[in-house]
């Protein structure tokens, strides 16, 4: 059975994290998000969290060597073995090429949304600091103010969903990470989606384009 190996590319709020958490529930992926690991490494106070929490915190970019590493690691769990959702890496061409040197992918996914309804969507946006669960408190807001509909805890604001961190980091995606779309497309791998229609609608492109671009099956 050939491995789907997805990429999600696109700017800051385009929706790669919610869009890859249900691909994970749909199809018992592993969803693989370097923003996620970097976030746990801060809240857990670890040598990589204390190196990474200013960088990120101003919008920059963590080294490629560091992320590699992290990358390389997971990718020896014996869960990747049937497949990856990779959300938020490679993020540089350096990344790009340092991943192909490790393994593949047959699918980058790239997610379009205007960058004004973008802002909106960070600046929103909340977060449980339990399970990761995600809100907004326009477009999804959870049934109790401040409190997740999953597990009770708290909701939280990321710290770089300030308006002057989004510019930085919308900034940094343009001239870093919009040339990968060129990459993978002369690869033969690259997909389109229109990001900027409901939750649902986005999520069932992008499962016809996963399913007819390989082979999954659907767990759920
Ligand atoms: P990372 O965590 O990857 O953040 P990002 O790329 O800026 O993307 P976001 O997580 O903000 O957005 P998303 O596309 O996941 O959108 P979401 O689904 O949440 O990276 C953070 C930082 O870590 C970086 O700045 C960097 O410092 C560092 N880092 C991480 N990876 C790195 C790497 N590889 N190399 C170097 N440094 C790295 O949706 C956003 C909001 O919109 C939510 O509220 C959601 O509910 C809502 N929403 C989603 N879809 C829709 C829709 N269709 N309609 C309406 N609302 C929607
Ligand atoms: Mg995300
Ligand atoms: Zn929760």
């Amino acid at each position: 059975m050939s491995r789907a190996k997805v990429v999600f590319l696109g700017a800051p709020g385009t929706g790669k994290g919610t869009q890859a958490k249900k691909l994970s529930a749909k199809y018992g992926l592993p969803h693989i998000s370097t923003g996620d690991i970097l976030r746990n490494a801060v809240k857990m106070g670890t040598d990589l969290g204390m190196k990474a929490k200013s960088i990120m915190d101003r919008g920059e970019l963590v080294p490629d060597e560091v992320i590699l590493g992290i990358i390389k690691n997971r990718l020896a769990k014996p869960d990747c073995k049937k497949g990856f959702l990779l959300d938020g890496f490679p993020r540089t061409l350096a990344q790009a090429e340092g991943f192909d040197r490790l393994d593949s992918v047959n699918c980058a996914i790239q997610i379009d949304v205007p960058s004004d309804v973008l802002v909106k969507r960070l600046v929103l946006r909340r977060t449980c600091s339990s399970c990761g669960a995600m809100y907004h408190l326009e477009y999804h807001p959870p049934r109790v103010e401040g409190v997740c509909d999953i597990c009770g805890a708290a909701l939280v604001q990321r710290e770089d969903d300030s308006e002057s961190v989004v510019k930085s980091r919308f900034r940094v995606y343009v001239e870093k990470t919009e040339p990968l779309i060129g990459y993978y497309r002369q690869k033969g791998v690259l997909y389109n989606v229109d990001g900027n229609q409901d939750i649902e609608t986005v999520f069932s492109e992008i499962v016809q384009i996963i399913e007819a671009a390989g082979e999954v099956n659907d767990e759920g």
